[in-house]
Parts: C-alpha cells; structure tokens; sequence
C-alpha cells in the first residue's frame, strides 16, 4: 500500500470491520465505495448491536413496566449519553433523537416560527443562511419566512469555493434572528470558520445553528470545549454519515434555547399532563420526542459513535485529509477534469465533485459503476452551488476512515478510462 502520513496506521484492521467492503460486484469486480458523503457504511459492532437489541431487548421505550421495557430504556439512554460525549455537548438533556439531520432542522425551524417571546421570527425578521448549503438547510428556512414574513438572505461563495465573509457585518444585523450554515460542505468540501461566524452572530444576539452533518463523521466536535461566544446554539447531524444506521438523527441544543421553544410534534410520552381542555408538555429532551422514538436505530447510533471513538476522531480527520491530498495528486492528471471548491486540500473535508469535460456527470458515474468504483453523480441536494459555479450537476468522490489509496488509483484510473471511452480530449 502507498504510505501516506496520516493515514490510519490500522487501515487494513479497520476495513475488515465494515463487511460489505469485502463483497465483490457483478463479474467479480472489488467495491470500491466513495460515496461516504451520501451514506457511511457500516462495522459489524453496529449490525450486531442492533440485531442483539432487537434479538433480546426489544421493548417500548419509557412507558413499558417490565425487565425488557427496563432494558431497552436503558439502552435508549446510554445512546444518548453516547451522542452527548461524542458531541462534547455540556448535558445529556440537550440531545435530542430525530429521524434525520432534515427533520432535526425542520423542528428547528418550525419551533421558531411558533415560539413566544424575543426567540420568535416574524415579519422585519432576518434568517441568515449560505450559497453552499444542502437543501435541507435552505428548504426549511425558506418554509419559515415565507410563512412569517421573515426575509432570507445568505452568504455568496468566492470563486474558490469558500464563503464570502467580505459582507458579514452588513449580513448579519440587529435584525437578524438566526445565522444557519454547514460546518463542512457536501459538496464543495469547504470547511467554515465556525467559530468566526458565531461570534459575529452572538454579537448582535442571533441565534446559531450549524448542519454537521458532513462534519460529524470526520471531525472532532467539542462543544463544551468552544468559547461560550464561539459555541452554536444548536447543531444538528445524521445518524447514517457517521456509521450509524439509517433512519436516526440529532438535535444538539443549548438548554435555555430548547426550553425556550415549543413542541414541534404533539404525541405519547411527550407530555406532563392531558386534558381535552389542554396539555403541558414534559421537559427537555422529551418535550420534542413525542411518539415511539426509533429505539433500535439510536441504539445502533451509540455503537456506530462509539466505534468512531475507539477509532479516534483525530485520527479519521488525518485519514481524510491524507486521502484527499492524494486524491487531488491523482485527479490533476486527468485532463479536462476540473475540481469545483477549494484547491487546497488541507481547508477541505472529505468530498470531492469535479466535471470531466464532455463527459455528463451521470455517464461518469456510469463508466465508473462498471468499474466497480462508486461515486454520486448529480446536485448532490446543493443545486444552488452547482447554479454559483455555472453547472447543473458535478460527479463527487467522497472518501472515509475505510478509503486506501489504491480506491484512489482505482478512482483515476477509471476516470482515464472513461475519457478514452467517450473519446474526450
Ligand atoms: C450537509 C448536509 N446536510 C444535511 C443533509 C441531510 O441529511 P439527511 O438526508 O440524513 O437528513 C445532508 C445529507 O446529504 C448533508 O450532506
């Protein structure tokens, strides 16, 4: 294997844990899966955590009296302290399980529009989001000012695919309610200043909420650990990027801004008291959990942050890093292929899209399926991006902790392939 500084010194340890990248596809042909950003694989311990859950501990969660009910109770919790350690969050309270990163946005949103008091949004109101995000931290808040009367506005990109900072004070005003951003981008792979759109925002009293959806997997995250005026107000990720299963995500948010906000979804168990005049409603992480939670999934989540932990975040983040770095080598040698988002790879997380010129995204994708080498072709849920940079879709690698060099190889040499197989150049 080529060596790379920072890359995973287990490499070949760790890939033996997710089992499908041992599976061949048609004609006998390796996987060689870079499409991570769209959904993580998963190691064996999350399968099995949640096949024994299901095999031995399968109860209703918080309402069930009996050992079972008890046991999966038990395991429902220790997730969630799970997701707290792993976000650094400073309570366990203050993590809240939705079904996706999406959905934990839409509550966000929504729970604003309906709140009381100074955290309501209403009409003169301003929401402040970004260019680069994925639709679904654009779609929600457009929803909510449409709804309210609130304005929308965002963030442009500089030509090398970083956000245009150079109007923040004139963005961000006193009449801004909420600044919403990615931490790292889906499909430019640009890392964001976190800590320097914060502080800005804190210092004319907006709200902060950051999508770590692509983020989570590949960075180490310690909230508890930022300086208080550099510290979102909520974050949210998904549980299927980070290894974990489908169907799970996180809302992490600051106990006073969570209290502050009413219920999104009304149902069982998140309730104080009902009564067909009216209800009131339990206290936070409950209030905002309303129905049967998605048990078995945030027990799998647990076991999926877990593993990334035994892993070392700081680890997975040098991995990546290296692989993209070797990444860029190899795809500079392509000609007609062009990068789209920042040109150092340093600045970048793991995903890369890139056009082959007169090739469309989805041939390449295409060519390289065949190959064996599977990639995302398309808008990646970022066509605003895509409409900044001139094009409608891009091809996106998009590597993880279990991604080698010779995926890399496999990559380019594809890639090369697919120009002499459309005659290109
Ligand atoms: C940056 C970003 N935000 C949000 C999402 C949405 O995640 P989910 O579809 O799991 O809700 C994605 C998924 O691709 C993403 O990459």
């Amino acid at each position: 294997m080529v060596e790379l500084p920072g890359l995973l010194p287990e490499l070949e340890v760790v890939r033996k844990d997710f089992p499908i990248l041992e599976r061949s596809l048609a004609g006998g042909l390796p996987l060689v899966y870079l499409d991570s950003a769209n959904t993580s694989q998963k190691p064996q311990i999350v399968i099995d955590t949640m096949v024994d859950h299901l095999e031995r501990h399968n109860a209703n969660v918080a309402r069930a009296m009996h050992q079972l009910g008890a046991e999966a109770s038990a395991a429902f919790e220790e997730a969630r302290d799970t997701v707290a350690a792993f976000l650094g969050a400073p309570s366990r309270d203050e993590v809240i399980f939705t079904k996706n990163a999406s959905e934990a946005l839409n509550l966000v949103a929504n729970t604003l529009a309906w709140a009381k008091g100074d955290r309501k949004i209403g009409e003169g109101d301003v929401v402040v989001t970004t260019e680069m995000e994925h639709h679904s931290n654009i779609v929600p808040w457009q929803l909510l000012t449409e709804r309210t009367g609130a304005t929308l506005r965002w963030f442009g990109l500089t030509d090398d695919g970083l956000l245009d900072l150079s109007n923040i004070d004139e963005l961000i005003t006193e009449r801004t309610k909420v600044v919403t951003f990615t931490w790292v981008s889906n499909m430019l792979g640009t890392i964001n200043p976190v800590a320097e759109i914060t502080r800005r925002a804190h210092e004319v009293g907006a709200l902060v909420v950051v999508d770590a959806s692509q983020a989570a997997p590949q960075l180490p995250i310690d909230l508890a650990g930022m300086p208080e005026t550099d510290r979102p107000d909520l974050l949210v990720f998904t549980g299927h990027k980070t290894v974990g299963p489908t169907g799970i995500g996180v809302l992490w948010g600051r106990r006073e801004v969570l209290e502050a906000l009413p219920p999104f979804l009304g149902g069982g168990e998140m309730i104080e008291t009902v009564r067909m005049e009216g209800s009131t409603y339990a206290g936070i992480p409950h209030k905002f959990e309303a129905g049967t939670p998605p048990i078995v999934e945030a027990v799998g989540l647990g076991a999926a942050l877990t593993y990334l932990g035994h892993v070392g975040m700081e680890h997975i983040h040098a991995h990546e890093r290296a692989i993209t770095g070797y990444a860029f080598e190899g795809l500079a040698t392509v000609p007609g292929l062009t990068v789209l988002g920042p040109g150092d790879p340093a600045v970048r997380g793991g995903a890369i899209s890139f056009e082959l010129e007169g090739v469309h995204p989805h041939d390449v994708a295409q060519v390289l399926d065949v190959r064996g080498v599977a990639v995302r072709a398309g808008h990646h849920c970022a066509r605003p991006a895509h409409a900044r940079f001139g094009v409608q879709s891009s091809t996106r690698m998009s590597s993880y902790l279990y991604t080698t060099p010779a995926e890399i190889d496999a990559l380019i040499e594809a890639l090369h392939y697919t120009r002499s197989y459309f005659k290109v150049g």
